[in-house]
């Protein structure tokens, strides 16, 4: 099943990527709209119900705000509390998340599991960076608010962590762009790396779903393929989009 969700307001919805934590609307508004992009899930049995804690979601944007240095970022807050709601949600053991920068689209997922919007115990959050320099800057980001190293970032390459990773990946974030081969034609080879790891029921996400342009085409065509996945939204509210998928 392919589908897709579509808010009102995705395209006049702009955040200053300099300046993430400004709001741009009433937090009423920000929930009731990712509320119907988790109705839109539901119904398509990508994700088992839609429920999640607004006060944690919270609390994990007030840290992050308070502890993390992000010299710029694409993930709006709408976009913020829907990764979060779907993490909190699906509570992966094992999350590994793909092209990480300087962490805090890692934490917008692990921030389910550790720190003050924590709602789960996980086994394993991995935040993936090629870059050394942004890695580092990545994990002192993620060690300020989970002290336990159950949320942690590696410099390497995507590619290789999910192809050697030894458990099931229950939730793969995508996010890795141009450091090498193909800009963000890399989602593709980290996926397939990943998806003999990914059991039935596992979740895929690949942000830029609506601004990739063609290098996340391949990614998008390859999760939208029912013989690969068995039900895929492609959830439009910012300008930016997540396609969520279900193994
Ligand atoms: C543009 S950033 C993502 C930023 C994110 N969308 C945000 O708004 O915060 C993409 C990151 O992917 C990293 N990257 C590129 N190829 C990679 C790979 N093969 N493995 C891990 N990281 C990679 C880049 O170094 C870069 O930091």
């Amino acid at each position: 099943m392919v589908r897709t969700y579509r808010s009102e307001t995705w395209s006049s919805y702009r955040m200053d990527y300099g300046d993430p934590h400004r709001l741009l609307e009433p937090l009423e508004e920000e929930a009731a709209v990712v509320d119907e992009a988790l109705g839109v899930l539901h119904e398509a049995g990508v994700v088992p119900h839609t429920s999640y804690d607004h006060e944690k979601m919270l609390a994990h944007r007030e840290a992050v705000k308070e502890l993390f240095e992000i010299p710029w970022t694409a993930i709006s807050p709408r976009m913020q509390r829907l990764l979060y709601a779907i993490n909190a949600v699906v509570r992966p053991q094992n999350m590994i998340a793909a092209g990480v920068f300087c962490g805090n689209t890692f934490i917008s997922n692990a921030g389910a599991a550790v720190g003050p919007g924590a709602c789960y115990r996980a086994s394993n959050l991995i935040g993936v960076e090629i870059s050394t320099e942004e890695a580092e800057r990545a994990e002192r980001n993620v060690r300020r608010i989970d002290p336990s190293g159950v949320a942690r970032v590696v410099a390497a390459d995507a590619v290789e962590v999910v192809g050697k990773f030894p458990e099931s990946i229950n939730l793969l974030y995508l996010d890795p762009d141009g450091y090498s081969r193909s800009g963000k034609g890399v989602y593709l080879d980290v996926l397939e790396a990943a998806y003999p790891r990914m059991p039935a029921g596992s979740v895929a996400l690949a942000h830029n779903s609506v601004n990739g342009g063609t290098p996340v085409e391949a990614c998008l065509e390859f999760v939208r393929d029912e013989a690969h996945f068995r039900a895929s939204v492609n959830v439009i509210l910012d300008i930016e989009g997540l396609e969520v998928s279900l193994k």
